[in-house]
């Protein structure tokens, strides 16, 4: 890994990421520590003066209000898009929303209070918006619906207020929904009249401001999505925050968490069920449906090639009745080599909602779902579960390999060289990484910078400590070497 130059010292980055756990919640220690360096550093150099000694007033100084909202910006992550996942919306819709609005129906009620807690720049909250509008139908002027949508970051908010979105914004194959929903604005879209003003936007810290709040309307909310932010709390900070949200539900309101938080509210002592592949909790903090502790489908029969492949090793595990966590990880990576895609899900959504999983636990397993998502040609599934992967380790390489991988197979030259360019800026001695780096280059028509890569990677190839390679897959280092001398036309490899 590349090591930059020290701008403060160890005893101060341990103050300052103990002030920013404090402060904000999020957990930056264990891998993510450079990551937190990282940060600080950019943020040193924006100020006028020394940077460094800058920072040693930061990590020494008191934080007071002012202070946590300007360093705010620089430690939350901004990734978010419309309609992120379909399957969260639908299941949603079917299973919680509809039901809900009939019953409320029935009963005489036409209010609704939903909350997108953590909502970043609003695309969550306005998809919400959207959905419940078609649900209401030509019943919508008879509703009350109260959306309701908090972020931490100020400026994300004021983005959201405005509902004024580029093209990232957008991800998925979905001209039909942008073109309802929006009207073009230069090189953006922004969200029609109809739908604008309807969100009440706020600023809401998770693990600061007291829930229920009734003075904002955060209390008797029949559905609250908090989605990808509690992965960066530490358990405790995760813990409080659930605990204050469950408070604020109505008594059939849900809260929605993703796959990847199921563990940080099973370590927190909630007993939650799986809405589709996410999780969620109840009011009251009982789930409608306990979480099985194995779904019966995990408990497979091998298929016929690879029980004979394993049965001349090893016996196959026999599936007890509440595995382990290390038994609910062999089974999904079993169920990987085999390609029984449904099983992987299961086996990672039982093992993701263990308690006390580490945040490189949780990464070892949001990349294997992205592995078996990318398997499946299913490229949106793979992206998002490798961004999960990336946010809870920035600084681990093995995610970039697969998203250029991913970027690589569908044909998007530029998105793999990013992805390889961020790899070897975090391991820039990785023979693979040059390797691929030079026949996407060579691809593209950049022949000289291709071949720079290629005659690094024979470099690199020189150094056993390369054996086995990261990512080859089987390929050997000498088979690697004489591609990459074919390719140079037969040049031999230059020496290290
Ligand atoms: C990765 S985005 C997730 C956005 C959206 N929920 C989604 O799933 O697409 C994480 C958001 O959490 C917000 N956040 C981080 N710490 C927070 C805190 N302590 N309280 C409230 N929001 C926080 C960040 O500002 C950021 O907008």
């Amino acid at each position: 890994m590349r090591q930059a130059e020290p701008i403060c010292s160890p005893r101060q980055l341990e103050l300052l990421a103990n002030k920013v756990h404090r402060h904000l919640g999020l957990d930056f220690s264990g891998n993510r520590r450079a990551d937190l360096l990282r940060r600080l550093r950019q943020l040193a150099e924006k100020q006028d003066g020394e940077p460094s000694l800058w920072l040693e007033q930061l990590a020494f100084g008191d934080w007071d209000d002012a202070q946590i909202q300007r360093l705010i910006p620089a430690f939350t992550v901004g990734e978010t898009y419309f309609r992120r996942d379909p399957e969260a919306f639908e299941w949603l819709a079917r299973q919680h929303l509809r039901p809900l609005l009939q019953r409320r129906r029935e009963a005489g009620q036409y209010r609704l209070r939903v909350w997108s807690a953590a909502c970043c720049t609003g695309e969550e909250a306005y998809s919400l918006l959207f959905m419940l509008d078609e649900l209401l139908g030509g019943e919508r002027e008879r509703w009350t619906v109260e959306l309701l949508a908090s972020d931490i970051n100020g400026s994300f908010l004021a983005r959201a207020e405005q509902g004024c979105y580029g093209q990232n914004a957008f991800r998925r194959n979905e001209e039909a929904f942008r073109s309802r929903y929006f009207q073009a604005e230069g090189n953006a879209w922004r969200v029609r009249p109809q739908w604008r003003g309807r969100i009440r936007f706020l600023q809401h810290n998770l693990t600061a401001g007291p829930l229920p709040d009734p003075r904002s309307s955060l209390i008797g909310v029949d559905l609250i999505l908090c989605r990808n932010v509690l992965m960066y709390f530490s358990a405790e900070h995760a813990s409080a925050a659930l605990r204050g949200l469950q408070a604020c539900l109505s008594p059939e309101g849900i809260l929605l968490l993703s796959a990847v938080e199921a563990g940080l509210a099973s370590q927190a002592g909630f007993s939650g069920f799986w809405a589709g592949s996410n999780y969620a909790l109840a009011a009251g903090g009982q789930g409608p449906r306990p979480l099985p502790a194995m779904p019966p489908a995990v408990a497979y029969e091998p298929t016929t090639s690879a029980k004979l492949e394993r049965e001349s090793v090893i016996e196959p595990p026999a599936v007890p009745v509440e595995p382990s966590r290390e038994q609910l990880w062999q089974h999904a990576e079993t169920a990987l080599e085999q390609g029984r895609h449904e099983l992987v899900r299961t086996a990672l959504q039982a093992y993701l909602a263990q308690s006390g999983l580490t945040p490189n636990q949780r990464y070892e397993a949001c990349l294997l779902q992205a592995r078996s998502w990318a398997e499946q040609q299913r490229s949106a599934e793979a992206r998002e579960w490798l961004q999960r992967a990336q946010a809870l380790d920035p600084a681990e390489p093995q995610a970039y390999w697969l998203q250029a991988m991913l970027a690589r197979h569908e044909g998007d030259v530029p998105a793999a060289l990013q992805a390889l360019h961020k790899l070897l800026y975090l391991a820039p001695e990785c023979p693979m990484a040059h390797f691929q780096q030079g026949l996407l280059l060579r691809e593209t028509g950049r022949r000289q910078a291709g071949d720079k890569s290629l005659r690094r990677c024979c470099r690199l190839l020189q150094d056993e400590a390369h054996e086995p390679l990261q990512f080859a897959e089987g390929l050997g280092r000498d088979q690697l070497r004489k591609l990459c001398e074919q390719l140079l036309g037969d040049e031999p490899c230059p020496p290290s």
